[in-house]
């Protein structure tokens, strides 16, 4: 039974302003029903919808999608390309949607592996959408948090060769200045889909604090009413920060 919370929540104050979801379990749901993988793709497309506009309607601030990891090609080569067609058409099929609904995309990932075609669509869409003021919607598509972390690494090296930062500048702050991200607020909540519990290299250095909830439900199962019930559990913890709940009992009355 899903939770209706969107009614009585505050939504600045209650529901997390940034959500990232491992949408996982397509291939499991398609064969289940005795169909080749790339359906449950297909469908899962369509939860991406469902979530893409329940999020923009709630005044959800950013949805973070784990589209495909860095990992991902490892996969047969014709789900590969099946998945690179999908996001290709999806893209062209929503943006016009996406824009009217005042949604701002974003890609995250090293999107030098794609086709020029998806390249120049992926350029394409922020650069249409790059104005808009509601849902920032960030497709990470080849990203992993490691490459993340390392193409962060490999800037700061740069900037420090060429005088511009000294060895002492390098600070947490300053590393974060240059992860994918960091002008956005960092992940509330992660929601994994398909039963496993494991973070399989998303967003490693964004995730310090956020909130994990794992579902056994299938992507392109996924409807609002689950979203609703994951939204309603980061809602009943105490965030912590590495404080103690006595501390943020006071601060909260003060
Ligand atoms: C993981 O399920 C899913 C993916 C690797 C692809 C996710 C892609 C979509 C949901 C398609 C549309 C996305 C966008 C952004 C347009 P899995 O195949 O690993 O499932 P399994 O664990 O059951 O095999």
């Amino acid at each position: 039974m899903s939770v209706d919370i969107w009614d009585w929540l505050t939504p600045q104050e209650q529901l997390p302003q940034h959500i990232a979801i491992v949408m996982d379990g397509n291939g499991r749901w398609a064969q289940q029903r005795s169909l080749p993988r790339t359906m449950g793709h297909r469908e899962g497309a369509k939860a991406v919808r469902r979530i893409v506009q329940a999020c923009s309607e709630h005044g959800i601030a950013v949805l973070t999608l784990f589209a495909f990891s860095s990992e991902n090609w490892r996969r047969p080569q014709w789900e590969v390309e099946v998945l690179m067609r999908l996001f290709l058409t999806t893209l062209r099929g929503e943006i016009r949607r996406l824009d009217a609904a005042n949604v701002r995309l974003r890609f995250i990932g090293d999107r030098g592996a794609f086709s020029e075609i998806l390249q120049d669509h992926i350029a394409q869409a922020e650069q249409r959408t790059a104005a808009n003021t509601g849902l920032t919607l960030v497709i990470a598509a080849n990203y992993g948090g490691r490459w993340d972390i390392a193409q962060a690494g490999r800037r700061i090296a740069d900037e420090v060769k060429a005088g511009r930062l000294q060895p002492g500048d390098v600070t947490t702050d300053l590393v974060h200045r240059y992860t994918c991200l960091s002008d956005l607020p960092e992940p509330d909540l992660l929601i994994r889909t398909g039963g496993e519990q494991r973070i399989s290299n998303f967003l490693l250095w964004q995730m310090a604090y956020t909130e994990l909830y794992f579902t056994d439900c299938l992507w392109p199962d996924y409807d609002v009413g689950d979203l609703e019930s994951a939204c309603a559990v980061f809602a009943s913890r105490q965030r912590r920060f590495g404080q103690t709940a006595d501390q943020i009992a006071r601060n909260a009355h003060a």
